[in-house]
């Protein structure tokens, strides 16, 4: 199974942060955010992973990871011309890439602890389909995807950002895809916002039966504000001081 790392994207909403710079090489405690999902692909037993990226940081990307060998991986990079092309549409970047293989995506700004590789043997032994990776929130959520599951997992629906949140659980960005996904992909409009999104791709799997949600227990999409960036630092350094994170 090929891994996918987002890193792309104009980020507007942690401007003048990201005035000059990509949000994923923005520090979190100690490490440039991106290493975050790496080493997410690292301990999920991931050996090929693409990054990809906006025209104008593609270059930073290569300066600090080089050909991955320091996390003990196979680096490749891809540029997302339109960098407000949305998730599907950088998604469509590791066509090539994946060949005949299913895909983990990850989007380069959320930090978790939840270790994927079960996950991820389980889904690569699987006939197909997608899984998405949800978490509970102490309140409904508007600010992100919501998923409504059954008792054993199946999604019945994911509404992005929606006025009235069928459930509690929001949709993080660990996605896994058999090989249609591309083709799926070529099927999608750009949503109001002008984007090819993620939601849309996975409701396709949804109308067909095919979507699967596991819960995690902690997760920050850190690129959402300066307090999710904030409370992303201050997470992680609590974590490695406890010795659960390095
Ligand atoms: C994207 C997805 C959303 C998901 C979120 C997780 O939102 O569209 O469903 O909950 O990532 O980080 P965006 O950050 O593009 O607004």
């Amino acid at each position: 199974m090929k891994g996918v790392i987002l890193a792309g994207g104009l980020a507007t909403r942690l401007r003048p942060l990201t005035l000059v710079t990509n949000k994923h090489l923005l520090p979190i405690y100690n490490k440039p955010m991106i290493y975050y999902p790496l080493e997410a692909m690292v301990k999920a037993g991931i050996k090929e992973v693409l990054v990809t990226s906006s025209p104008d940081h593609a270059g930073d990307f290569a300066n600090l990871l080089g050909s991955g060998e320091q996390f003990d991986l196979k680096l490749y990079y891809a540029v997302q011309e339109n960098p407000k092309g949305g998730i599907s549409d950088a998604i469509m970047l590791a066509e090539e890439f994946a060949q005949d293989e299913k895909v983990l995506v990850l989007l380069g700004d959320n930090i978790f602890g939840f270790d994927l590789r079960e996950s991820v043997e389980e889904f690569e032994k699987s006939e197909g389909g997608a899984m998405t990776f949800g978490i509970e929130m102490p309140t409904e959520s508007k600010q992100y995807g919501v998923i409504e599951r059954d008792g054993k997992g199946k999604v019945l629906s994911i509404e992005e950002k929606p006025e009235n949140p069928k459930s509690n659980i929001a949709q993080t960005g660990i996605y896994m895809y058999d090989n249609q996904v591309f083709e799926l992909i070529k099927n999608l409009t750009p949503s109001q916002r002008g984007e090819l999104e993620v939601t849309d791709l996975n409701n396709l799997y949804v109308a067909e039966g095919n979507m699967r949600c596991s819960m995690i227990d902690w997760w920050i999409d850190a690129g959402t504000s300066y307090d999710e960036l904030l409370r992303a630092n201050e997470m992680v350094a609590e974590k490695v001081r406890s010795g659960e994170l390095e």
